[in-house]
């Protein structure tokens, strides 16, 4: 190696060395860059799922809320029957007018309803009761009225009443108010 070839030697070598360090060094931040976005995201990521957990504790919180509640007024129906409003109740009273009437003896694809509150379970003479209903005893008092309401297949499996039933416990209140209206 001559003079020249060593400084080419030289300069070739610094400035390769100069890139690497250069590269090493972009390669560094890139790398770091992409590191604190990947992070940001994974914080935003976090800040969203802390947000879900917030709302999950708030549903959650607001389901013992409303289950409480729920064994609140489950207790006293009667209160809640006490305090109904029948004229509310004629309005949910149209949701069963399809299939019931309210005059004594008028059955439609549903026994007829005249004094329905405290009458003996399937006791209409001329209609014909499923065995579902027609096997059960008792009388349809206000809170057998109110189960039988919220869900009439549970109430009795295999009956002919193709209901889905009344979900909220104030229209059940309201409307067997106003049944209580009605003949008896
Ligand atoms: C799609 C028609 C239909 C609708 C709507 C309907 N019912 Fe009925 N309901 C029936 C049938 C049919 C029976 C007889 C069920 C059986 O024999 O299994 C019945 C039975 C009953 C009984 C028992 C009567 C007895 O003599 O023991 C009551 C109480 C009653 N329904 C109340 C209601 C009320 C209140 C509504 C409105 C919220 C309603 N039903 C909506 C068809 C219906």
């Amino acid at each position: 190696m001559d003079e020249t070839e060593r400084d080419m030697f030289d300069t070739m070598t610094m400035t390769k060395a100069g890139a690497a360090v250069i590269g090493a060094l972009l390669f560094f931040l890139l790398g770091s860059w992409a590191a604190d976005s990947l992070y940001s995201t994974e914080a935003g990521g976090h800040g969203g799922e802390d947000g879900h957990t917030e709302t999950g504790y708030m549903i959650a919180t607001e389901t013992d809320g409303d289950a409480a509640e729920e064994e609140e007024e489950a207790v006293p129906f009667a209160d809640l029957l006490a305090a109904a409003d029948p004229a509310k109740g004629e309005k949910v009273w149209g949701k069963c007018r399809a299939c019931h009437k309210l005059e004594d003896g008028a059955n439609g694809t549903g026994p007829h309803l005249y004094g329905i509150v405290d009458r003996q379970i399937a006791n209409v003479a001329d209609f014909n009761y499923s065995d579902a209903l027609a096997g059960l005893d008792g009388s349809w008092t206000a809170d057998e009225l109110n189960e039988w309401l919220a869900n009439p297949k549970a109430y009795a499996p295999g009956n002919k009443m193709t209901y889905a039933g009344l979900k909220k416990e104030e229209d059940r209140a309201n409307l067997i108010a106003y049944l209580q209206t009605i003949g008896g």
